[in-house]
């Protein structure tokens, strides 16, 4: 073989070594390809053969022209390890398929919004609807309507978030009464969940912000066995079959009579525990048969009409169906504590 063939073929390894290289994306890929330049069998060792027929003054120009290729070709090799290595182990569609994979996290539903879901559909089953009211509302929705009287306790500023323009963040979900009343003529049967706002400096039972679920029902001849009935029906619903309920009288401007309602205590079955404070009762919230001064208000003849009307504490429900001891959980956004439900 003449030097110049030689020199020709040590140059074209290199060019089609270069060539390759663009291609190559892996370590496997580029321990081929240096395999086939440098292998046993490869394109630069079977010239090394060719050396021994190169004439003997040439020889030096052809150990050094071979040496040199031969230092180029370990230097692109390298190159392109060291190029795949920071490539961070990425394919050739630039996906790093050495990292683990993502997996889906599914969001779910707050626990108070599951409890509201579930509180609708025992309501819907009962011939319910839904209703809805505005978060911020106006002082006579809130209190004047309910016929509860200016010097009511209730609008203490201590009591309730104002607005400079007068309206307030509402207090409780009994607004919707109103709205609803306002706004249809009887009968009428809905359950109205939302959110409520009132002052009240946060421990374990109390936040300032909180879920009410409010029910009305109005039609001719109802009396205070249907709301107990409504109620026991829920109770059984919710926390099963062996729940009892009580009515305690109590005082609300909005009904007459009022009651206070609980529900025998689902952790002792009413024998008595720190949960229910050995009183085997669990306090839900109140209730009563709607004032016939609130039917005035609305236009609705209280000689024709009659109804009942209760509220309820969501988180109140909430702790109580899942054994949750403090209210502010709820509040965290603590992902370890919502994963649970
Ligand atoms: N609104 C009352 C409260 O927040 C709860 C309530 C009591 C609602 C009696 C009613 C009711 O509809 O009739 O404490």
């Amino acid at each position: 073989m003449s030097i110049k063939i030689l020199i020709d073929s040590l140059h074209s390894i290199l060019s089609q070594l270069e060539s390759e290289l663009i291609q190559v994306k892996t370590k496997d890929e580029l321990e081929k390809v240096k395999a086939s330049v440098v292998g046993r069998n490869g394109s630069l060792t079977s010239l090394t053969k060719e050396l021994g027929a190169i004439e003997k003054s040439q020889k030096p120009e052809a150990g050094k022209a071979f040496n040199d290729v031969k230092n180029k070709v370990a230097e692109l090799i390298s190159a392109k390890l060291e190029e795949i290595e920071n490539s961070g182990g990425k394919d050739s569609r630039g996906i790093d398929i050495s990292l683990p994979g993502r997996s889906w996290k599914y969001g779910k539903k707050h626990p108070i919004m599951q409890t509201i879901d579930d509180c609708v559909a025992i309501f819907r089953r009962i011939g319910f609807v839904v209703a809805e009211g505005p978060d911020i509302e106006t002082m006579y929705h809130c209190f004047d309507a309910l016929n509860t009287p200016k010097d009511h306790p209730s609008r203490e500023k201590s009591d309730t978030f104002y607005f400079p323009d007068g309206r307030i963040l509402r207090t409780q979900t009994s607004t919707v009464q109103i709205r609803v009343m306002e706004s249809q003529e009887p009968p009428v049967r809905i359950i109205a969940p939302g959110p409520c706002f009132r002052p009240d400096t946060p421990d374990a039972t109390h936040s300032a912000n909180f879920y009410q679920v409010e029910g009305l029902y109005i039609d001719k001849n109802v009396s205070l066995a249907d709301l107990k009935s409504t109620l026991m029906y829920f109770a059984k619903e919710i926390l099963g079959e062996n729940v009892k309920i009580r009515f305690r009288p109590h005082f609300f401007p909005f009904t007459e009579p009022s009651v206070e309602y609980d529900f025998s205590c689902v952790m002792c079955g009413g024998k008595g525990c720190n949960v229910c404070k050995y009183s085997g009762w669990l306090e839900i919230s109140g209730a009563g048969m709607v004032d016939p001064n609130v039917f005035r208000n609305v236009g609705y003849d209280p000689e024709v009409w009659s109804g009942f009307a209760w509220g309820m504490g969501v988180e109140r429900i909430t702790m109580i169906r899942h054994r949750i001891s403090d209210i502010r959980y709820f509040y965290d956004n603590d992902i370890r504590f919502l994963n649970q439900f």
